[in-house]
């Protein structure tokens, strides 16, 4: 199965894709995870990222285009994957269709994750990161607090705010999506892969919707 979680920042696109690996064992891919994982080696793409990643910026179409192309060519991309944060304009999505054409395989859903403004900037600012990139797993001080303050449950990690969870920079990032990314909604929709489901309530809840809408046989009329 090869999906598309598409949502503003904060939606809930990396808390669900790691519940989606442990059902059906095929692969998260975050741009947003590879871009910082770059910057964090201090690679030369890494250094130019963390420019447009701070300010809440995309970065240029064709550096995560690379970074997808790459990444989906591996083995363990054959079986499926999920895809959280890429593709983020109109073209990513076509050079995305390209790529995976090339594969011999297509997008099967897109899970478009609804949750208003006001709320995604109360996560974001709120949220905790494990600073273990192999376990990434994300917090929030108030909604899913660590059992320990600082320390990830998971794997013991320490938890670390990410440079552009404050407020200006989460205010420029929903900018950004309004203006680039929330068009691939009709992009999709024209495709009949679109599957909207609202955002909020308990992350176990919207797992549960998601893994239901996976489920569901696709009806002739595409919705
Ligand atoms: P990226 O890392 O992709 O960030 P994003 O899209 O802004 O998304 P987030 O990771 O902030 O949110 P999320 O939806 O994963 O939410 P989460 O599950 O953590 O990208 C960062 C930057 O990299 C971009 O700004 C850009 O510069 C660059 N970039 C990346 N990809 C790119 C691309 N394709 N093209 C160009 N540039 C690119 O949840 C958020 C918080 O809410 C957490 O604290 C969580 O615990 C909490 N939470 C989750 N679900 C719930 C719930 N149901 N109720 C209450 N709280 C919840
Ligand atoms: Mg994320």
């Amino acid at each position: 199965m090869n999906l598309i979680l598409l949502g503003g920042p904060g939606a809930g696109k990396g808390t669900q894709a790691k519940k989606l690996i442990d059902l059906y064992h095929i692969p998260q891919v975050s741009t947003g995870d590879i871009l910082r994982a770059a910057v964090k080696e201090g690679t030369e793409m890494g250094r130019k990222a963390k420019e447009f990643m701070d300010a809440g910026k995309l970065v240029p179409d064709e550096v995560v285009i690379g970074i997808i192309k790459d990444r989906l060519a591996q083995a363990d991309a054959k079986k499926g994957f999920i895809l959280d944060g890429f593709p983020r304009t109109v073209p990513q999505a076509e050079a995305l269709d390209k790529v995976l054409a090339g594969l011999g395989t297509k997008i099967d859903h897109v899970v478009s994750i609804d949750v208003d403004e006001e709320a995604l900037v109360t996560r974001l600012t709120g949220r905790r990161t494990c600073k273990n990139a192999a376990c990434g797993q994300m917090f929030h001080v108030k909604f899913t607090p660590p059992k320990k303050a600082g320390i990830c449950d998971k794997c013991g990690g320490e938890l670390y705010q990410r440079d552009d969870d404050n407020e200006t920079t989460v205010r420029n990032r929903l900018a950004t999506y309004n203006q680039a990314t929330a068009p691939l909604i009709g992009y999709y929709t024209q495709k009949g892969l679109v599957r909207p489901i609202k955002g909020v309530g308990s992350i176990d809840d919207i797992f549960n919707q998601i893994v239901g809408i996976l489920a569901a046989p696709k009806c002739s009329c595409g919705a």
